[in-house]
């Protein structure tokens, strides 16, 4: 061979490193056939995958000091959740999230659940959704949760995110699947490097369940921003008017759910094409084979693994970095919650005095729902501002304004 030609190959080589980061195995694909969800059962054809999902099962605290998988109440470290959720579940229970092993048995013991509650809360916990949808379609929306959970074995496993025959990719929500067609996005189109990131989006958004028949809807028909969906919200979609009634400001309250994918979706990773699975799912090596990791959790426990195939850094850097953010998002959160906390009690004394305008206090009502909803809408996302600073602290800067405004709203709403 001539010398242009080894440097060629040499050249060829680096190249297919740098660029191609799929694993490097000929994976043999095992016939699984649909509706096995048991994951020791796929375990056996994967090993490496099945043993790592495994670890979703450990419970520590994350290496910020924020988030982490240790079963604690929000309130404990943050009373004003006690106030802003007065009169609904989120007031009664609200904990940290942990691994995705744990989904099931969380929702079957929160004190959030009772006679009432609907089968659509069970959409996000268990990849046995694949076969009640195609049983019932949306008709198991209605049906109580608690007739349907002792049908319930299997919680976020496998056959959420997998095709058992091809083992492709797949979403299985059929909310997101809805809502990304009607913003023009054909999920079963999506490409490889979409579905990195679709497959978690299919869970860890914002959702509402229409008061008729439950089902659930992801409210992104103007955009993903929380001024778009605050915005949707206004219109009453599906004659949806709120969440519950606050007892002390009387205001129609929106409650915010984990809004990871939109958050992301905003932010300088999503613009650099970085997927949600490229830090928290990472490759790994075992015996000098490359696997997806499937240990779901806060990618500071493997910064190298996680950050550093791109960052140069060092992980104490990169570490400070995370932790810097969220520290400037935690003081600004607390100081957020508090004022929107101090709106509901200003207003609710308002509105039982004599002579009040009312108009002003309707006023301030609806600027406390507006100045929760930004507060919430950080507060309920899990990366404590991470996945896109920017957008966050804004966010927050907005809560705290509008929550001023409610205050001063109801103060004049008592001047004669
Ligand atoms: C939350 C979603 C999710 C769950 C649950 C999940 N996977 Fe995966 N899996 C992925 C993603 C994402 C990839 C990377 C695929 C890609 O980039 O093409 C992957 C890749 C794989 C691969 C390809 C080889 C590799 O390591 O990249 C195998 C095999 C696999 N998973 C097996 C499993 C098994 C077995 C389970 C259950 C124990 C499971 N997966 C659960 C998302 C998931
Ligand atoms: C079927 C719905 C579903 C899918 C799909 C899903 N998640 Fe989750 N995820 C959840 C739920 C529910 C929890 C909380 C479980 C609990 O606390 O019991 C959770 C928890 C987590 C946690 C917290 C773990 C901890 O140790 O604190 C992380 C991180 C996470 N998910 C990331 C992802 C990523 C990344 C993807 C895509 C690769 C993904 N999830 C796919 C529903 C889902
Ligand atoms: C650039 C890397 C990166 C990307 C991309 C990313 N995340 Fe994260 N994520 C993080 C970091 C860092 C944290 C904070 C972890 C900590 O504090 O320990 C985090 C936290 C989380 C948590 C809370 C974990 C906990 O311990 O409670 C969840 C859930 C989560 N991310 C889901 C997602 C989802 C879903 C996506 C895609 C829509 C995504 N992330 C995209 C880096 C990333
Ligand atoms: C696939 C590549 C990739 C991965 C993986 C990745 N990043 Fe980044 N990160 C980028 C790019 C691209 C930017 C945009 C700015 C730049 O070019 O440096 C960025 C920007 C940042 C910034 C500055 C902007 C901001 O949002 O504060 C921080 C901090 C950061 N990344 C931390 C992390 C951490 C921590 C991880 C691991 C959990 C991580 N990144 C994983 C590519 C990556």
């Amino acid at each position: 061979m001539t010398l242009t030609g080894i440097a060629l190959v040499v050249l060829f080589i680096i190249v297919f490193q740098v660029f191609v980061r799929k694993p490097n195995t000929t994976m043999k694909i095992a016939t699984i056939p649909e509706g096995e969800y048991d994951p020791a059962v796929w375990g056996q054809y994967y090993p490496p995958e099945y043993k790592s999902y495994l670890r979703t099962k450990e419970i520590a605290a994350s290496p910020t000091g924020y988030g982490g998988s240790e079963k604690v109440q929000k309130s404990v470290k943050e009373p004003e959740i006690l106030i802003n959720f007065k009169g609904m579940p989120f007031s009664v229970d609200y904990t940290e999230d942990r691994g995705h092993v744990y989904a099931l048995d969380d929702l079957k013991n929160t004190k959030r659940i009772n006679q009432t509650t609907a089968g659509s809360c069970m959409t996000c916990k268990t990849a046995q959704l694949a076969d009640i949808f195609k049983e019932k379609g949306w008709d198991y929306a209605k049906i109580p949760l608690l007739e349907l959970l002792p049908k319930l074995k299997h919680p976020i496993v496998c056959a959420n995110c997998h095709d058992p025959k091809t083992m492709n990719l797949r979403v299985i929500n059929p909310a997101f699947t809805e809502a990304m067609a009607q913003r023009g996005i054909d999920v079963k189109k999506a490409s490889r490097e979409q579905m990195r990131s679709y497959v978690c989006g299919q869970c860890h958004v914002e959702y509402y369940f229409v008061p008729t028949n439950k089902k659930v809807v992801l409210p992104w028909v103007k955009g993903l921003h929380p001024e778009q969906i605050y915005e949707y919200y206004s219109e009453t979609p599906n004659e949806f008017a709120m969440d519950w009634k606050h007892p002390d400001s009387e205001a129609k309250m929106l409650k915010a759910q984990h809004p990871e994918f939109e958050v992301w979706s905003g932010g300088v990773h999503a613009s650099s094409g970085v997927s949600c699975v490229d830090c928290h799912m990472p490759y790994m090596k075992v015996d000098g084979r490359k696997y997806t990791s499937h240990w779901v959790t806060s990618p500071m426990k493997h910064i190298k693994e996680a950050c550093r195939t791109c960052h140069t850094q060092s992980e104490q850097w990169l570490i400070d970095r995370v932790k810097t953010t969220q520290t400037g998002v935690w003081e600004m959160q607390r100081t957020a919650g508090q004022t929107v906390a101090k709106a509901h009690q200003t207003i609710g004394k308002a509105s039982k005095a004599t002579g009040v305008n009312k108009t002003e206090l309707d006023k301030a009502r609806e600027l406390v729902r507006r100045a929760q909803w930004y507060w919430d809408f950080v507060a309920a996302e899990n990366s404590m501002g991470f996945h896109n600073p920017t957008m966050i602290l804004t966010t927050l800067g907005r809560s705290v304004d509008l929550a001023h405004r409610a205050i001063s709203s109801s103060e004049k709403a008592l001047d004669k």
